[in-house]
């Protein structure tokens, strides 16, 4: 979907489609650098890491596995209840792999330290991170994040796998919801 077809929706554009494109080819130059020579399996968390993880295994020059996990926080919105379930876990024995995890964004970073611990449980020979959105000042829980396209202020954002109720995923671009929608 096109930024023009929800422009009444959003207050402003934070990364159009172009700017998302050239910094997932920046991060797949860094990823082949560091993983040269060693096999690398990539971990989607669904829903919303799927226009990345497609964009970016399509953007890096060498052969990659990949694989998906879903994980949900217990009950209704109740991400600060700091309990994560498997919704549906990995296909793939992960020990003594190198294993990337890809997400869209780290919120308050409850998914990914959750994740990062329950996969290196595993024995994997490496766990990291990629995101392509951070935001600093919603972070409760410390996560190291290996590879990061944006730092991005505190903001109710739509866009490329990001949803309200499900709807914006579709978005090409990211941008900032507009109050009017959300209340
Ligand atoms: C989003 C995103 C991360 C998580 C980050 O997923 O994909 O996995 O939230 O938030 P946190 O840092 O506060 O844990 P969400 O739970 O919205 O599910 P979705 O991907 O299906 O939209």
């Amino acid at each position: 979907m096109d930024t023009a077809s929800v422009e009444k929706d959003l207050v402003n554009i934070l990364f159009t489609e172009e700017e998302i494109q050239a910094k997932i080819q920046e991060l797949a130059r860094q990823i082949e650098r560091d993983y040269e020579g060693r096999e690398l399996l990539i971990v989607g968390v669904l829903k919303g890491a799927v226009m990345v993880m497609a964009d970016l295994a399509r953007a890096l020059d060498r052969h990659v596995e990949m694989d998906w996990m879903a994980v949900s926080s217990y009950g209704s919105g109740t991400k600060s209840s700091g309990v994560v379930r498997i919704l549906k876990d990995l296909d793939t024995d992960i020990s003594g792999r190198d294993v990337l995890i890809v997400d869209e964004i780290i919120d308050t970073g409850l998914t990914l330290s959750w994740l990062v611990s329950n996969l290196a449980s595993r024995r994997p020979a490496s766990v990291e991170i990629a995101t392509l959105f951070r935001k600093p000042e919603a972070q409760t829980m410390p996560v190291s994040v290996k590879y990061v396209g944006w730092d991005i202020p505190n903001e109710f954002v739509v866009g490329y796998g990001l949803d309200y109720k499900e709807r914006y995923r579709n978005l090409r671009s990211v941008g900032t919801l507009a109050p009017h929608i959300y209340s």
